[in-house]
C-alpha cells in the first residue's frame, strides 16, 4: 500500500519533489543512510538483544543477570507488543536503538500508566536516537489514551537520566538499596512524564491493533526523525 502511494505521488511530482516525497515516506538522512522509526518485527530480535546484552553484562542499568537470548526477546516483544509499542530507530541494514512502552503494574487500576525503556547501540549514541524513540513511543502513547509514562533508572546512570530529564521526565522518587549487582546494592530511581491532561472517567486505552487504524497513526510513528542527529 504504501509503496502504491508512494509512486503514485512520483507520477504528480518534479525529480526534485519525488526524492524529498521519498525521503520523508521512507525516512531521514543519517550520515549517508537512510534512517526509519517503524514498529519492531521478529526480524530485529537479534540486533535489539546485541544492543541491550552490554547493560546486562557490562553494567548494573538493567537487574538481569544473564543477557536474554533473540528467542527470549522475541517471546518478551510478542507478550507486550499488542498493548504498547515497540520501536526500533534503524536503517536498511542496522538497527541503532530500541524503545517499548510495558504495563506499570498488572491491576486494573494502572491501566492508564506504562513503563517506558530505551537503548541505543554504543556506536551511535548522542546522536539523538533516544530522543527520537521517546518521541515517536511517547506520540503513539498519547494516541492509544495512556496518561502516565514511567521510567525506572537504576543508579547512577547519567546518560539515562540526561535523557528522561531533557525529554521532561521528573524524579518522583526512590528505592534505596532494592537490587544487588555487580557486588554493591543499587538505588533505582523513578521519573514520570505525564502525557496528557488528566481527566475523571478516562476511556481505556486503546490496543496497538486498534490506535494502528487512526488517521494519525502513521504521523506519529515518524513525528521524532526530525529530532536526529546526522
Ligand atoms: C541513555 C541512552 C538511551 C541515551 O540515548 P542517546 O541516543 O545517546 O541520547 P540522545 O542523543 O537522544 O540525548 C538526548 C539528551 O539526553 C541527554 N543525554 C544523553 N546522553 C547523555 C549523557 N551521557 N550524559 C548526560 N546527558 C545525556 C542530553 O540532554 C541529550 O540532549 P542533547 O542531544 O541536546 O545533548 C543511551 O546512552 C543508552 O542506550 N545508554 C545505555 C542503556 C541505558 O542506560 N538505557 C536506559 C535504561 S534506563
Amino acid at each position: 500500500m504504501v509503496v502504491a502511494s508512494v509512486s503514485l505521488h512520483i507520477l504528480e511530482t518534479t525529480a526534485t519533489d519525488s526524492l524529498a516525497c521519498l525521503e520523508a515516506w521512507l525516512g531521514r538522512r543519517y550520515g549517508c543512510r537512510m534512517v526509519t522509526l517503524r514498529l519492531a518485527t521478529a526480524d530485529d530480535a537479534r540486533a535489539i538483544a546485541d544492543i541491550y546484552a552490554p547493560s546486562v553484562t557490562d553494567a548494573s542499568t538493567s537487574f538481569e543477570l544473564t543477557p536474554p537470548t533473540e528467542s527470549e526477546i522475541e517471546r518478551r516483544m510478542t507478550l507486550t507488543a499488542s498493548h504498547a509499542p515497540w520501536l526500533v530507530c534503524a536503517t536498511t541494514s542496522e538497527v541503532l536503538g530500541f524503545a517499548y512502552a510495558s504495563r506499570h503494574r498488572d491491576r486494573a487500576a494502572y491501566q492508564w500508566s506504562v513503563d517506558a525503556s530505551v537503548y541505543v547501540s554504543a556506536g551511535h549514541q548522542r546522536r539523538r536516537v533516544g530522543r527520537a524513540l521517546y518521541a515517536s513511543l511517547f506520540a503513539l502513547l498519547r494516541l492509544q489514551g495512556f496518561y502516565t509514562v514511567h521510567a525506572g533508572i537504576a543508579l547512577p546512570n547519567p546518560g539515562s537520566v540526561g535523557l528522561h530529564e531533557a525529554v521532561g521526565f521528573r524524579l518522583i522518587g526512590v528505592y534505596p538499596a532494592v537490587g544487588y549487582k555487580r557486588g554493591a546494592w543499587r538505588d533505582v530511581g523513578w521519573w514520570q512524564l505525564p502525557l496528557r491532561e488528566r481527566v475523571g472517567d478516562p476511556a481505556p486505552p486503546l490496543s496497538v491493533a486498534d490506535a494502528r487504524a487512526l488517521p494519525g497513526w502513521e504521523e506519529a510513528l515518524v513525528c521524532g526523525l526530525h529530532l536526529l542527529r546526522p
